[in-house]
């Protein structure tokens, strides 16, 4: 099977890049398709640990790294990762899409000064400008990287300056000013050494796929902070969900073979939205601190619960999941009985679908099961975990492929693997 891609089942944050890493061993290329410096995706390997942003996670392989059309580039975080990995020793082979959008410094203020206008409705956005660098896209005025090899982009960043400043000013009153010059000097800086990444990324990737050569692509973000499809409006604004990988990257759906759901053992999420299981006390506070649960890019707390196959039977419908991997199983040690939602309840009727408008007034319905101590016996994995991974691959309806039991590389069980 030689095309996968990866995608978060719930609200970010399940471990993709761990999974991304294990799979890019057998990988030929690994290409980000959506998001941009929002995302963090943990790696650790060989003794090191990167958190990265916006560079693929196939990096500490050397493998052919790829960033999409649908992504947003933050120049100057990716410049200092790409310098990052290479103060390493590791060789970044990197093809840009000239398609692909570029973040301003004008986009992280309007982005941050949003926020603050919102009040009690805030979002609890990363503040990386990537709605406003989305919305520049759509409203079709964006800066594309392939613009930044010429010299005719300038006029257009004059006039979106000026909107910005108008915005800031006159709607969000802040006294902030952009300045042209300023941002054309940044430009000037960091841009250059973008150029010789830029080229036409969804040729490279539709022949890797003709020549048969396993192509892993790696989402951002997660199913349930989908610009269509999550909890809107508390979500991002691309499309993480598998459907992204074909208009992020411009292959064809036919094109894809896997779709590997990343799940927690049990469910996060970061900034403000419904949340149906999460739990505030100390339940969620263990799970919080024993998780390590804050996070990589904010340090944020993230808000804690018990996993939720009723949502993840939805990224199952959303994504066309055909497998799973289970992260972070060690953090539910420890537990007496451990709790799974179902179904939800909603105005007294049960329900089994995800009502995403109504989020906030579903109920979980839970089953127990019991708990354990330590996830091993000797080195396979104790009665009481097995029959926890049992149950969700029976209700959720998909065969497990990974079971990560710790956040380095080689703490997982691979059941299945993606490549065969
Ligand atoms: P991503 O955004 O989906 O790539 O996930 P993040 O890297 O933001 O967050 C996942 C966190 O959990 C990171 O700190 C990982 O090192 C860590 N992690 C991943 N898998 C496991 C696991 O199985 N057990 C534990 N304890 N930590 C894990
Ligand atoms: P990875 O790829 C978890 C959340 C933010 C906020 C909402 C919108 O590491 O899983 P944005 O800055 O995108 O406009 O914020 O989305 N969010 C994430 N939560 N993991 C992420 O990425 C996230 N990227 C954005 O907290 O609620
Ligand atoms: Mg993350």
């Amino acid at each position: 099977m030689p095309s996968v891609v990866i995608v978060g089942a719930q609200w970010g944050d399940e471990g993709k890049g761990k999974i991304v890493d294990f799979c890019a061993k057998d990988a030929d290329c690994v290409v980000r398709y959506q998001g941009g410096a929002n995302a963090g995706h943990t790696i650790i390997a060989d003794g090191r640990t990167l958190k990265l942003q916006i560079l693929p996670s196939g990096v500490l392989y050397s493998k052919q790294l790829l960033i999409g059309a649908g992504v947003v580039i933050d120049l100057q975080i990716l410049s200092n990762e790409i310098e990052q990995v290479k103060s390493l020793g590791i060789d970044v082979n990197l093809v840009i899409s000239g398609k692909a959008h570029v973040t301003l410094p004008y986009h992280n203020a309007l982005d941050q000064k949003w926020e603050i206008s919102r009040e009690e409705k805030k979002i609890g956005t990363t503040g990386h400008g990537i709605g406003p660098t989305y919305a520049d896209k759509m409203r079709r005025h964006g800066v594309r990287m392939e613009e930044l090899t010429r010299e005719d982009y300038q006029e257009k960043i004059r006039i979106n300056i000026n909107i910005a400043n108008k915005i800031l000013h006159h709607i969000l009153n802040d006294d902030q000013y952009i300045d042209f010059d300023e941002i054309m000097r940044y430009i000037r800086e960091v841009g250059p050494r973008m150029r010789d990444y830029i080229g036409d990324v969804s040729k490279i990737v539709n022949e890797a796929l003709d020549n048969e050569q396993n192509v892993l692509f790696e989402g951002a973000q997660a199913t349930m902070l989908d610009i269509d499809h999550g909890t809107y409006p508390y979500v991002t604004s691309s499309n993480p969900i598998a459907g992204g990988a074909c208009t992020g990257v411009g292959v064809g759906p036919t094109r894809i073979d896997q779709v590997l759901g990343i799940c927690k053992a049990y469910t996060t999420r970061v900034g403000a939205g419904p949340f149906p299981t999460e739990l505030i006390g100390p339940i969620g506070e263990k799970l919080q601190v024993v998780g390590k649960e804050f996070g990589t890019v904010t340090g944020r707390p993230r808000r804690c619960g018990w996993l939720d196959l009723n949502m993840i039977r939805y990224a199952k419908r959303i994504n066309g999941l055909t497998g799973l991997a289970l992260t972070k199983m060690d953090v539910l040690n420890g537990f007496d009985k451990v709790k799974v939602c179902n179904s939800y309840l909603i105005d007294g009727i049960e329900t089994e679908n995800v009502p995403i408008q109504d989020l906030e007034r579903c109920k979980p319905i839970y089953f127990e099961l019991d708990g354990w101590n330590s996830l091993f016996e000797g080195n396979v994995l104790c009665q009481e975990a097995k029959e926890y991974v049992k149950k969700i691959e029976e209700i959720v309806g998909i065969p497990i492929y990974y079971i990560s039991t710790g956040p380095g590389r080689e703490e997982i069980i691979c059941l299945r693997n993606v490549w065969s």
